[in-house]
């Protein structure tokens, strides 16, 4: 099991451009590192707002060691917790997704309203001061229907991302949504293969039939500076999209944590269907067309996103273990749309319930080998995989600079 200083040792021996070493995809040293130096201190995105519309309602999720209850309050706001009791410490709501007008502790009832304050503590005696023990808030930002959460008490800056996707996804009418369908799996692989393999389409070809009938597996499509500036088809969607509102020129973070990005489809598909065509007749928010193209967004470490016409996809990577990682996707559709008469389930979700479990066979599979000893990280293909190396690079430059004790760093 690597500790911090072996750890720093193994990022600082890896070739540019290579895959990493094995240990950083599966040692529990490593995994607990990564943990507590990324996942603990950046910016989540945790639900669409829309799953928890009403007063009352609630979501959990588990990020690592923390439990943590999100809900919205009487005054409509949304706020994130530890799901942990202030009075012996219970896991306060068990349930992923539920609504109860105060959340009740279920080992002894102490009541907390929705914004934390403990309301009810029974026979406590006459020196209990409920306002001591109100549940111990998680910084949350909500951006045009997204949910972001942050378990550091000091979250990093999240402006200038919230600033670009406000306009970019405000379009898309998430505030107006619903979600259509929801599902979660759990892949045998390190959270890095699943991201790594995201970032990258050079297997769309062999392992993704489904989807490529409507997305383009071209690596200029989705390069860092997006499509090549001298392909008039890719002008003309942008100029076309751009007229009717739709921000679609690329925009990337300068450390390349996140990346906003409108593509078109594969010959004006609308959607990923089958068919290639619309699954919801109602499109969301303002979209002005069908054939938009796919707004995608991802941030590092958890997230990436396909704003369509017709729907939205959001997905949510959580590491559970060294070699295990859940992945959540839901499908977002426009609020009134109807089940059954705008949108049928099975043509909205087969592509990506198809593509999500081809994915997680490729990451399977890659996870067995590099736990073979003869294991050897090998090059990333520069055209085809410059997401993956601008991702391994984001990775080990900030555990680098996160491992690097400050006083060596001062003394440099
Ligand atoms: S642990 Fe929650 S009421 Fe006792
Ligand atoms: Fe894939």
């Amino acid at each position: 099991m690597l500790d911090g200083h072996e750890m720093l040792s193994a990022l600082n021996r890896r070739k540019p451009a290579h895959a990493l070493e094995r240990d950083l995809y599966c040692d529990p040293g490593v995994f607990q590192l990564d943990m507590e130096n990324l996942w603990y201190r950046e910016w989540l995105f945790a639900i669409p707002a829309c799953e928890i519309p009403k007063t009352g309602n609630f979501v959990t999720l588990q990020v690592g060691a923390y439990p943590v209850v999100i809900t919205r309050g009487s005054d409509k706001q949304l706020r994130a917790f530890h799901n942990v009791c202030r009075h012996r410490g219970q896991r306060l709501c068990s349930k992923l997704v539920g609504s109860t007008p105060k959340l009740v502790c279920p080992y002894h009832q102490w009541t907390y309203e929705h914004d934390g304050r403990l309301l009810f503590a029974r026979d406590m005696g006459p020196d209990f001061d409920p306002s001591k023990y109100s549940l111990k808030p998680i910084a949350l930002r909500e951006v045009n229907g997204m949910v972001f959460i942050c378990l550091n008490e000091t979250p990093p800056d999240f402006d200038t991302v919230a600033g670009k996707l406000t306009e970019y996804v405000a379009p898309s009418g998430l505030a107006d949504a619903k979600v259509a369908f929801s599902s979660t799996i759990v892949e045998n692989g390190n959270w890095k293969l699943v991201f790594e393999n995201n970032r990258e389409c050079y297997h769309c070809g062999g392992a993704h039939p489904s989807l490529c009938r409507t997305y383009s597996d071209n690596p200029n499509m989705t390069a860092m500076e997006g499509p090549d500036s001298a392909s008039p088809d890719i002008l003309e969607h942008w100029h076309r999209c751009e007229a009717a509102g739709l921000p679609s020129r690329f925009v990337n973070d300068p450390g390349f944590q996140w990346r906003l990005a409108r593509i078109p489809l594969l010959n004006n598909a609308e959607s990923y269907t089958m068919s290639t065509k619309a699954a919801v007749k109602k499109r969301m928010g303002a979209m002005p067309f069908n054939d938009a193209g796919a707004l995608l967004f991802y941030h590092y470490p958890n997230t990436w996103n396909h704003f369509l016409g017709d729907h939205a996809i959001v997905f949510r990577i959580v590491p559970l273990s060294p070699t295990t990682t859940e992945v959540t996707t839901k499908w977002l559709v426009h609020k009134d749309a109807v089940e059954g008469v705008d949108y049928d389930l099975t043509d909205l979700t087969t592509v990506w319930l198809n593509t999500n479990d081809e994915d997680r066979l490729v990451v399977e599979e890659n996870q067995k080998g590099i736990l073979s000893p003869a294991y050897e990280p090998g090059p990333y293909s520069k055209l085809q995989e410059e997401g993956v190396i601008q991702f391994i690079d984001w990775y080990a430059n900030t555990m680098t600079d996160r491992l690097t004790p400050r006083t060596a760093m001062a003394a440099e």
